[in-house]
């Protein structure tokens, strides 16, 4: 009632004000006037969305992100106003777009560059113009950036092919170090290893503690969830944020412990050109002053964090679908068989591997692990005829485009979608143009390597009720999913014996 008395295309105004006027009543009608003009504020927005309704559309909107979680508010506000949509994420305006061409616009064009996220939560997780994964300064973010495109594709990716098949297999042979009594694996802390291990061996190259290390990149990535968009206020209250800066300090410190040894390795070896990796690369920049300390530590600390939170996720994803999906697992058996036979994998059987690569899409597809994209707007734009202010954020919904647009069966798990040629622009499960994924090409190959070598030596078989759905739902769409630690057990049958009765 009361907002609807405030909406003057409902009431005639004069008509409300009586001749002779009591004193009072002139201060209440300017009051009324002032709250108009801000009511009038939501108006202005030629972008579908909830009200402004005097600030309190704001707070609602946040307080719903805080309350559902990132993914889940997206899906309802996308759902509710449309693809292409605003809200208010800290008082600032925020476009959540699940459209293809919008999203398209936006991927390709450099003044897109930024991302968004509370500056005191990125502060206390030390991304704050540290790193590149949410460094938010364009001039800091194209300094790093290089550093880790020439790590992640080129020649060096030849040589990894041995390293993951190498780790995998290493890995499989101890699989005991994660089966419990019954005889389940916790399949994703072994993905976790592996991933940590492959990405340890090819960029830093220090021997470290694998299990400790895993659950502290966990903790961190909890760490980093949490606190992306919280509002200040948060941060004033310090026991609230004490136990999240705990995770951090104690991932941080374990790393920079590594990357002393790292230091003191390549100021007491002669053959340098051996160690050139990433992390050297990172260490002789610092020494010629390109970059600072802190800055060093924070970009090894997401390489190694980066695909034990994507990769192992993403590959215990593919190994549910697949236990779940018999044909598909033949189709893809089939094919390895073809490919490689008897033989361990090798670069030139990747790119042969179509039913594979067919496979790993659609897991991706079906079963997102990174399904939204933060974006800020650097100019002013007219995206799809919306205007853009310079200054707007944006999260762009891609785990909801995959499933609108485009596909025959979107909302099916089936090679289907990919039978025919996909276009570019209706599947970008990693983000592309300048700010898209550094890691897309790596995370192709090593996932296939990895597949490959799990699936040759092992038929997969889940718990009873440990399903997709169960995961889907309690799943909040995030970042870095950890709701899934209820379900992770799964069996590893070695392939030539009987398959298990499911329980
Ligand atoms: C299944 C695996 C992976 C998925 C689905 C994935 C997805 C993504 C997405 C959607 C983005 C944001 C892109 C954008 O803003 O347009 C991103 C950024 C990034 N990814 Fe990946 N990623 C994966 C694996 C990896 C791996 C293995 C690495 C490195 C070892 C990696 C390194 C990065 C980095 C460094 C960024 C930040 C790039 C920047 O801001 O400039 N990713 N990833």
């Amino acid at each position: 009632m009361i907002l609807e008395m405030l909406n003057p295309m409902h009431y005639n105004l004069t008509g409300m004000v009586p001749e002779a006027m009591p004193a009072a009543t002139m201060p209440i009608l300017l009051l009324t006037c002032f709250l108009l003009l801000v009511w009038s504020y939501e108006d202005t927005s030629l972008i579908p969305g909830p009200g402004y309704c005097m600030g309190i559309g704001p707070l609602l909107s946040h307080g719903r992100f805080l309350w559902m979680g990132i993914g889940s508010a997206c899906n309802y506000y996308n759902k509710m106003y449309g693809e292409f949509m605003r809200v208010w994420i800290c008082g600032e305006e925020t476009l959540i777009i699940s459209k293809s061409s919008s999203m398209f616009h936006i991927m390709k064009h450099s003044h897109y560059i930024s991302r968004f996220g509370s500056k005191l939560g990125l502060q206390c997780i030390g991304m704050h113009e540290n790193g590149v994964i949410f460094n938010n300064n364009p001039a800091l973010w194209k300094a790093i950036r290089p550093f880790f495109t020439k790590a992640l594709s080129g020649p060096g990716l030849v040589r990894m092919v041995a390293v993951w098949y190498n780790s995998t297999v290493i890995h499989l042979d101890k699989l005991e170090d994660v089966t419990n009594e019954t005889g389940y694996g916790h399949v994703l802390n072994l993905m976790r290893r592996i991933m940590l291990d492959t990405s340890n061996v090819s960029l830093l190259g220090i021997p470290l503690d694998e299990n400790a290390i895993v659950v502290k990149i966990q903790s961190y990535f909890d760490a980093w969830q949490a606190l992306l968009l919280k509002p200040d206020i948060f941060f004033k209250i310090s026991w609230l944020y004490k136990k999240y800066e705990k995770s951090v300090k104690d991932l941080k410190d374990a790393l920079e412990i590594l990357i002393e040894e790292k230091r003191h390795r390549l100021s007491t070896d002669d053959k340098l050109e051996d160690c050139m990796d990433f992390a050297s690369q990172l260490i002789f920049a610092q020494g010629r002053g390109d970059l600072t300390g802190e800055n060093v530590n924070q970009c090894i600390l997401e390489m190694l964090i980066a695909a034990p939170d994507t990769l192992s996720v993403t590959v215990y994803f593919m190994l549910l679908l697949i236990a779940k999906h018999p044909k598909v697992e033949e189709a893809v058996m089939k094919e390895i068989q073809t490919v490689i036979g008897e033989r361990d994998i090798k670069i030139g059987d990747v790119q042969k591997l179509k039913v594979v690569e067919s496979f790993i899409y659609e897991s991706m597809r079906y079963q997102p692990v990174v399904d939204l994209v933060m974006r800020k707007a650097l100019q002013d734009d007219v995206i799809d005829g919306y205007p853009v202010k310079r200054g707007t954020n944006i999260i762009l919904n891609i785990g909801r485009m995959h499933r609108l647009e485009f596909f025959p069966k979107p909302n099916e798990f089936t090679l289907e979608n990919f039978a025919k040629n996909v276009p570019h622009r209706y599947f970008q499960p990693f983000g592309f143009g300048p700010r898209g994924c550094a890691g897309k090409y790596i995370a192709m190959v090593m996932m296939k390597v990895i597949l490959v070598t799990v699936l040759r030596r092992f038929h997969v078989q889940t718990l009873t009720g440990c399903c997709l759905e169960r995961i889907q739902k309690k799943n909040d769409l995030s970042l870095h999913p950890d709701e899934t630690r209820d379900f992770l057990e799964m069996i590893f049958i070695p392939r030539n014996t009987e398959k298990c009765q499911e329980q």
